[in-house]
């Protein structure tokens, strides 16, 4: 069963096989006249649940605009109208929605509800984003890194800010995918110290540095990222954004980096917190690229697991 649950869990040549093909698909589908279908039709006759127990505008787009590129048809979930871990458990529903349809999508909060889901699932499961990992938009920015700036392997990618879910992914891609990566914000936020370690042991150079300016020297990409992620507690909005603060991407960070430096945000983004407007419009930003190649990874992703 072809689950993806996480990119240290997905084979490191499978994992470049679904960039290499995510690449082929975008400039195919760019080739033909506009709305023109895809040549082929892979998800023929497959029906996808997507999932939602979390907000979602790329992940819910996306997922649900990609399916029917290639063919198939989708079942948007959201969780509060299931009764997915309270009317039922996680297990209970697995083997049912796999009465049901062909693959399945979830965004939920607790990485156990995916596992259980993929645990007990008869189709592949894809991780859609948990509080502890998002495998698909890290795979979107592999691809939209290289599509850039060519092979990623050996660049050095700094992360600013929250060692968060969306960086944890950025650590196991690392590992894959052979790039360094330097993590700069408070020791409160450090990246989980057990996805450092593994990052560490592919092989890939993992810096811890406190001072954003010297952590951003040389850097080829720089990622900035939400302060106060879906799961925090809002009540820490405002101890987070002064202890955060000094890790915002703007002109004057990114002129640490190299000249060709591209910057980017998974989004949603919170303008002038994070990063200033100045870098995210600016001509080395490619967030909208990154929002637009969750398309085409997750088109090649859901390949994979169906295997078609
Ligand atoms: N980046 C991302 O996952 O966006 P959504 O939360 O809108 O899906």
């Amino acid at each position: 069963m072809n689950h993806f649950l996480d990119i240290h869990k997905t084979d490191a040549g499978a994992l470049r096989t679904m960039i290499d093909q995510a690449a082929a698909m975008k400039q195919a589908r760019r080739d033909r006249p506009k709305g023109a279908p895809d040549d082929t039709q892979p998800l023929a006759g497959h029906m996808v649940a997507l999932i939602f127990e979390k907000p979602s505008t790329r992940t819910r787009v996306s997922f649900d605009v990609g399916v029917r590129q290639m063919g198939g048809q989708t079942m948007v979930l959201s969780g509060s109208d299931m009764q997915l871990g309270h009317g039922e458990t996680i297990a209970d529903t697995a083997r049912v929605l796999s009465r049901y349809v062909d693959l399945i999508m979830i965004r939920t909060f607790d990485e156990a509800v995916l596992t259980e889901m993929a645990e007990y699932a008869d189709v592949p499961v894809i991780n859609g984003l948990t509080d502890r990992t998002h495998p698909c938009q890290i795979m979107a920015d592999v691809l939209t890194y290289e599509e850039h700036r060519g092979p990623i392997a050996g660049k050095k990618v700094v992360w600013t800010g929250d060692g968060n879910n969306v960086c944890s992914s950025f650590l196991h891609a690392a590992g894959q995918f052979g790039f360094d990566m330097t993590f700069t914000g408070p020791a409160q936020f450090d990246p989980e110290e057990e996805f450092v370690g593994l990052a560490r042991s592919k092989g890939s150079r993992v810096v811890i540095e406190r001072d954003a300016a010297r952590a951003v020297e040389g850097a080829d990409l720089v990622v900035a990222d939400t302060w106060v992620s879906m799961h925090d507690a809002q009540s820490a909005k405002e101890r987070r954004h002064n202890m955060l603060r000094p890790y915002q991407v703007n002109a004057e960070l990114m002129a640490h980096a190299k000249p060709d430096a591209l910057f980017m945000h998974c989004l949603p983004a919170h303008r002038e917190e994070e990063a200033t407007s100045e870098v995210m419009d600016g001509p080395n930003s490619v967030i909208f690229d990154e929002a637009e190649n969750r398309l085409h990874a997750q088109k090649a992703i859901m390949r994979w697991c169906l295997g078609v």
